[in-house]
């Protein structure tokens, strides 16, 4: 589905593709639309709070047959 899978690029112009809620079945995730929000709002207030935030590292990856996701992220900010 996607070129170079395991780069975080939300950019793609297939992003809206992905399936981390469901693939569209019966059981599609029944708090997309939340947790869509919760996740748009704490990145704003995170980028407003700190405009000059900006990786320095690579993420530590969370290993887990349940989840998918990042233990850490070194960071700057001002
Ligand atoms: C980033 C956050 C979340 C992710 C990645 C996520 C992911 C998923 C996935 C992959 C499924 C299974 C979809 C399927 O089998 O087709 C699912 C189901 C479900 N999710 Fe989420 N979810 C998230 C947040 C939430 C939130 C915030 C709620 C509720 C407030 C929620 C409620 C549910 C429920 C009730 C189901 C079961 C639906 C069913 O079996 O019919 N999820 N979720």
């Amino acid at each position: 589905m996607f070129e170079n899978p395991d780069a975080f690029d939300i950019t793609r112009y297939n992003a809206s593709k992905q399936i981390a809620f469901g693939a569209g079945g019966p059981h599609f995730c029944l708090g997309a639309n939340l947790a869509r929000m919760e996740i748009r709002v704490v990145l704003q207030k995170l980028l407003a709070a700190f405009p000059d935030l900006h990786a320095t590292g690579r993420p530590d990856a969370l290993l887990s047959q349940f989840v998918h996701g990042v233990k850490s992220l070194p960071c700057t900010v001002r």
